[in-house]
Parts: structure tokens; C-alpha cells; sequence
């Protein structure tokens, strides 16, 4: 498997080895349940799978404030939100044409209760003025949910400034860090959001975890009710626990947790800034040479400008679709990238792009010479085109 080139990331990024052992240690060395067992085995899974939630508290800077909730996904996490908060007819969500589709359908879900939408649309390279989130951000306005980093252009949404214009309106931000927690600092002290919501599988984590953070957990109904998150059952009544095991209802995902605890020490390890400067000069290179290519077209920000974008790069090759590009890559190269409409058919359509792009998403483990390999394979691709 390792002698591919996997520039897939952004889809979802490889499992390191000490990620794998601790899954492992979890199952041979003390499977049990956890928040209800009171022998050896169960405490020590209690407290592993406890810890591993301490660490994503600290991982995006949520120490002492807030709850972290382990749910399954980015996708999870998002739709906890949008069932649980108490909308009422007329409340108003404001999102971005640019958002994945786990950050756009459970909102659209609400206008059958009389909730608004508004989508606010970017410019060709995915870049917002902060006046259009000033002009739709407005009395009556809920919750704003932004995604940090597009998972089509790379693009970086200024999110601290428009919690301030969500501040000054009364609104909630929700932040979808799927792409951006993985690959940059994020600090939802710094941003002072509401929510934030990321993937254990996009930052060297099992699949199967993700993360809602809360400011006020409070505010949210829990999605599920029964076993494991009840702090007392009395006539026809419950009430439930606090902090996340009330957000936790039945036998949670807890190898994940434990594994997605060891994935962030890792990245912890290696230094969150360190990856974001390692991708940039990737970023950098690979812009900078697909720009050089004749037929090549980035759809996104170019190498004038990768402080304000991630290591996620979109191109189209003319003549060609980006599947046939994808397989070529594959076939030709061992080069595995995504290509189609990322989950993202909106912004396709306002881009024009029926067939989406091909899309090259990096992490921490890709190297320089991975990069020249992509361009020279592109080089004789564009040839073809
Ligand atoms: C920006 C963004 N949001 C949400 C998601 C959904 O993540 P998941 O599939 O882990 O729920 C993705 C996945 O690619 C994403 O890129």
C-alpha cells in the first residue's frame, strides 16, 4: 500500500503506527465499557477513553470552557447542532455556497420548520468580503455556520472576524474545522465561536470519531437518549448527566476515542505549526508548477498567495475530466488523488464546473519529491489533454 503516493487527505489521512497500537492495547489489553464498570478494566478504559477528550479540549485550546463531545464524524457533529438547538419560525442560518454538503444539508432540513436560509456565495477563487457576512448577518440571525478551510479551494475563512459581526448580532458561529483543525492552529478561545466540529479520520485518527465542541452545552438537545448518559430516571422523567457523557447515549466508539487521544499526541508531537509550514512550502511548489503547465487551470487561490490557503489544491486539465485525470495519476504514477465534486455540488455549479476538479490534499507525511513526481506526471498528462 505504501509505495503509492497518497495525496488524499483532505479525504481522509493515513493511520500511523502508535494510532494502530493503541486500538490494539485497547482490545488485547483492556477491552470493557466505559462510565460504568468499577473493576480494573473498566476504569482503566474509563480513563483512557476520558483522557483522550481532555486532549481534544486542549488540542483546539477549549481548556475550561465548553464540553468536548465525541460523536462520528464532522457530519455528526454538525447535524447534533442543528436537531438540538430550539428553533423557532423565522430564526434565521446563515452559511457559505462554498460548505461541504455536511455543513449545508442539515441546515437546508430546517426550512421545514420555518427556519431561513441564507447562502452566501464567495468569488471565483473563494474568497468573502466581510461586508457580504455583515450584510447577511442580521437580527434574527441564529447561528452562522462557516467552514474554516474549503475542502475544494483551500481557501482560509476569516472565521475570528466574522464571530465578531456574529457577536454584535446576537447570532451563534458554528465552525466547521473538518479541514482546518487536521492542518492548522485553531483555538476556539482565539476565534471565540459556539461550536466546532472536526473528523478523527482526517488527523491521523481511526474512523469512526469525530468531535463537537460547545461553548454552552446547555443549549443543545442531545441527539440520542438512553443508556450511559442518565444522571437519574425518576416516574417518567430523566434527567441527564453533565459534560459529554450526557451527549453520549449507548456504548460509545471507544477504541476510536483512545486511538484519536494517541493521533493527537502525534500531531501534538510533531507540532500543529510545523505541519501548517511544512504544507505551505509543498503548497507552494505544487502551485507554483501547475501554474507553469499549459492546459493546466488551478480553480482556487494561485502561488501568488498560499499564507491565506491550505495544502488543498484543485486543477482541471482541459480536455480532459478530472476522473480521467485521477485514474491517469493512478495508472501512470501511483499518484492517488480525488477528483469529482467533493461533496461540494453547490459550489460547482457556481463555479461552472460540471464534472468538479481534481483535487491534491496533503498532510504532514508527504514529501517534496512526492510533489515533483505529481508534476511531472501532470506535465505529460497536460501533453494529452
Ligand atoms: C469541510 C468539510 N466538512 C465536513 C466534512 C465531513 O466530514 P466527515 O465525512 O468526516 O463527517 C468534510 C469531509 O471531507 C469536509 O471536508
Amino acid at each position: 500500500m505504501r509505495e503509492v503516493i497518497y495525496l488524499d487527505s483532505a479525504s481522509t489521512s493515513l493511520t500511523p503506527e502508535p494510532v494502530l497500537q493503541a486500538v490494539l492495547d485497547y482490545y488485547r489489553g483492556y477491552k470493557a465499557n466505559v462510565g460504568r464498570g468499577v473493576y480494573r478494566l473498566a476504569q482503566l478504559a474509563d480513563q483512557r477513553y476520558r483522557d483522550a477528550h481532555r486532549k481534544a479540549a486542549d488540542f483546539v485550546d477549549a481548556k475550561g470552557e465548553g464540553a468536548v463531545v465525541f460523536t462520528r464524524n464532522t457530519t455528526e457533529s454538525i447535524n447534533i447542532v442543528a436537531r438540538g438547538l430550539d428553533w423557532k419560525k423565522g430564526d434565521r442560518v446563515v452559511t457559505t455556497l462554498m460548505e461541504h454538503h455536511s455543513n449545508l444539508l442539515p441546515w437546508m432540513r430546517l426550512k421545514k420548520g420555518g427556519v431561513e436560509l441564507k447562502v452566501v456565495p464567495p468569488d471565483a477563487e473563494g474568497r468573502f468580503e466581510l461586508a457580504d457576512f455583515e450584510a447577511a448577518i442580521m437580527p434574527g440571525t441564529r447561528l452562522v455556520a462557516v467552514s474554516q478551510l474549503s475542502n475544494v479551494l483551500g481557501t482560509v475563512l476569516p472565521v475570528k472576524e466574522i464571530a465578531g459581526i456574529c457577536r454584535d448580532q446576537g447570532a451563534r458561529l458554528l465552525v466547521d474545522g473538518a479541514q482546518s483543525v487536521p492542518h492548522m492552529p485553531v483555538s476556539v478561545k482565539n476565534i471565540d465561536c459556539d461550536f466546532l466540529c472536526f473528523s478523527g479520520h482526517k488527523m491521523l485518527g481511526p474512523s469512526g470519531i469525530g468531535v463537537l465542541w460547545m461553548k454552552n452545552a446547555g443549549e443543545v438537545e442531545p441527539l440520542l437518549a438512553g443508556g450511559g448518559m442518565v444522571e437519574d430516571v425518576e416516574g417518567c422523567d430523566f434527567s441527564i448527566k453533565a459534560g459529554y457523557e450526557g451527549f453520549e447515549a449507548g456504548t460509545p466508539n471507544i477504541s476510536g476515542g483512545i486511538g484519536l487521544g494517541t493521533a493527537l499526541d502525534y500531531l501534538g508531537k510533531v507540532g500543529v505549526e510545523e505541519i501548517q509550514s511544512h504544507e505551505r512550502r509543498l503548497t507552494e511548489r505544487l502551485l507554483g508548477g501547475l501554474a507553469e503547465l499549459k492546459g493546466v487551470e488551478i480553480i482556487g487561490p494561485g502561488p501568488h498567495d498560499c499564507r491565506e490557503r491550505g495544502g488543498v489544491v484543485s486543477f482541471n486539465v482541459s480536455g480532459l475530466l478530472p476522473h480521467e485525470v485521477a485514474m491517469m495519476l493512478d495508472q501512470a504514477a501511483n499518484i492517488m488523488v480525488r477528483s469529482g465534486h467533493h461533496c461540494c455540488i453547490p459550489l460547482m455549479k457556481h463555479l461552472g464546473l460540471k464534472y468538479g476538479t481534481v483535487r491534491a490534499s496533503l498532510y504532514l507525511y508527504n514529501t517534496m519529491e512526492e510533489i515533483d513526481k505529481l508534476l511531472a506526471a501532470m506535465e505529460q498528462i497536460a501533453k494529452m489533454g
